[in-house]
């Protein structure tokens, strides 16, 4: 089978830019699963969709029109890229990510971008429900304070606005729903490897996966 590197973890763990670099080194397919999550979120804000309207939503996720081509988001053909990473996509996100629905609706789709030489996988639950037979599992974290730090410099760098206390407020209320929830609950699992970016930067951490995937 095509080789899977599932790489989970919290909120602005570093999963999105040590996901992408260890795919572009292993010459494997990236999958971030969590834009999927945003698209649908902002499918609906745009439609005017309550983000608690489980049938409407896992309609719109069985036939989400979106694309991802050369690191653009594209949404009906739309550029989405920035704007699926608003704090508004952040946690429409995490509220439509709670309906089993909507997480059945992706399912396949998420499946589906394991082909080629190998695929690295980011989100909440790829080596815990998307690709439980993966071989190499990592649970990427980092304090709470890295990691709206992290967010705070991303958004900042983009242009975008962003206050550092709302900042801390998502991420313990998104860390909140996303533990909690019934269906598919961060967490790390007993074979995934866990590993703490808060003091090393990201060339280590993106050894540390290198090295693993490797061996
Ligand atoms: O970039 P950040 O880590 O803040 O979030 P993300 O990975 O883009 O995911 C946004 C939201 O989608 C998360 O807060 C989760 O609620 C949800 N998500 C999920 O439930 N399962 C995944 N595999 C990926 C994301």
């Amino acid at each position: 089978p095509v080789p899977v590197v599932a790489i989970d973890g919290p909120s602005a763990s570093g999963k999105g830019t040590v996901g992408a670099l260890v795919a572009r080194i292993l010459g494997f397919e990236h999958l971030d699963s969590g834009a999927l999550y945003r698209i649908v979120a902002l499918a609906a804000l745009r439609k005017g969709v309550a983000l608690d309207d489980e049938t409407s939503l896992a309609s719109i996720a069985a036939a989400l029109p979106a694309r991802f081509e050369d690191g653009l988001v594209l949404l009906d053909g739309d550029d989405v890229t920035e704007a699926i990473r608003s704090e508004a996509c952040s946690v429409g996100a995490s509220r439509v990510a709670v309906l089993p629905a909507v997480r059945d609706a992706l399912f396949w789709r998420q499946r589906s971008y394991r082909t080629g030489s190998g695929l690295v996988a980011e989100g909440r639950d790829m080596g815990s429900v998307i690709f439980p037979d993966a071989g190499v599992k990592i649970f990427l974290t980092a304090s709470v304070e890295a990691r709206a730090e992290r967010r705070y410099k991303q958004l900042i760098d983009k242009g975008m606005a962003a206050k550092m206390d709302d900042l801390l407020k998502d991420l313990y209320e998104r860390d909140a729903r996303d533990s909690q929830r019934a269906v598919a609950p961060l967490k790390r699992g007993d074979d995934a490897v866990l590993l703490d970016t808060s003091g090393i930067t990201v060339q280590q951490a993106v050894d540390f996966v290198i090295e693993r995937a490797s061996s």
